[in-house]
């Protein structure tokens, strides 16, 4: 179990995880998903990656609860994907999960600080899929792009774990990975905390893909759409792009 959450390999890292995910408030232990390990999560926002991601999610083994500001029309969604799919509130779903996952468009981020920073605080991980567009979020995204996607988001959401991930991929493509045979394509993931770090690993993996640390939240700044280091890369493609960003 505790082998899918290494994140760079090293024992201490595996000594770390391990500590966690036996510390984690809501882990069953669990026949099904392959990291041994079920978490509940939370997606803020179920459209193409919130719905795509917490679908991938249920298909491994874990209960997740998508929400949106409208979440009756999520009833098809959940009820397709069986038992452990659920559809609520933002409130509820926040209230759910141990882990969250932020996938709303930008312009929703001051709402969301100012409504579920103190909640999402608490939780062990949240993973940060949004992307800061001017011409769709208006001028919060000129800030955000300007002070850096990652750090942007920590400022509207202060005390939370943050990791940013799943940035600049498609959405469409991510259920393709865990069928594709030889090398994993890489996800090239940023944050502060390990524990949190050790999570989005596990989860990343869980899909298919290869969770590669690029560095410290900061370094979020170059995990969005039109960067370097988005697209499909391997995890060595990554690394070595990486070390050239500052
Ligand atoms: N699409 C991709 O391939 C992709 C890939 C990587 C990252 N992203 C990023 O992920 C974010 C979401 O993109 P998307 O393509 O999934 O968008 P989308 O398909 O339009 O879905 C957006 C979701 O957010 C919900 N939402 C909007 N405002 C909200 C609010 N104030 N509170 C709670 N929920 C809210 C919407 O539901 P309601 O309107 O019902 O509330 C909807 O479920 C964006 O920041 C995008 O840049 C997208």
């Amino acid at each position: 179990m505790a082998k899918n959450v290494v994140v760079n390999g090293s024992r201490r890292n595996f000594l770390r995880s391990a500590a966690l995910l036996a510390a984690l408030p809501l882990v069953a232990r669990a026949a099904h998903p392959p990291g041994g390990v079920q978490l509940k999560i939370a997606t803020i926002g179920a459209g193409r990656i919130g719905g795509t991601l917490g679908s991938l999610w249920v298909k491994a083994g874990h209960p997740v609860m998508f929400s949106s500001r409208h979440p009756e029309e999520l009833k098809g969604l959940v009820e397709g994907l069986g038992p452990l799919a659920h559809a609520g509130t933002v409130e509820e779903a926040i209230a759910f999960g141990d882990v969250v996952l932020l996938a709303v468009p930008y312009r929703a981020m001051p709402q969301i600080g100012k409504d579920f920073a103190r909640p999402l605080a608490t939780k062990v991980l949240v993973l940060d899929a949004t992307n800061p567009f001017p011409g769709r979020d208006g001028e919060i995204a000129t800030w955000a792009r300007g002070k850096g996607a990652a750090l942007a988001s920590a400022e509207l959401l202060p005390g939370v774990r943050l990791v940013r991930a799943f940035n600049a991929i498609g959405a469409g493509r991510l259920p393709e990975f865990s069928q594709r045979p030889g090398e994993r394509t890489g996800m090239p993931m940023a944050g502060d905390d390990a524990n949190a770090i050790a999570v989005a690993s596990l989860l990343v993996r869980e899909i298919g893909l290869e969770p590669v640390l690029i560095g410290p939240l900061a370094m979020g700044r170059h995990l969005i759409p039109g960067s370097p280091l988005a697209g499909e890369r391997t995890p060595d493609e990554i690394r070595k792009i990486a070390a050239t960003l500052k």
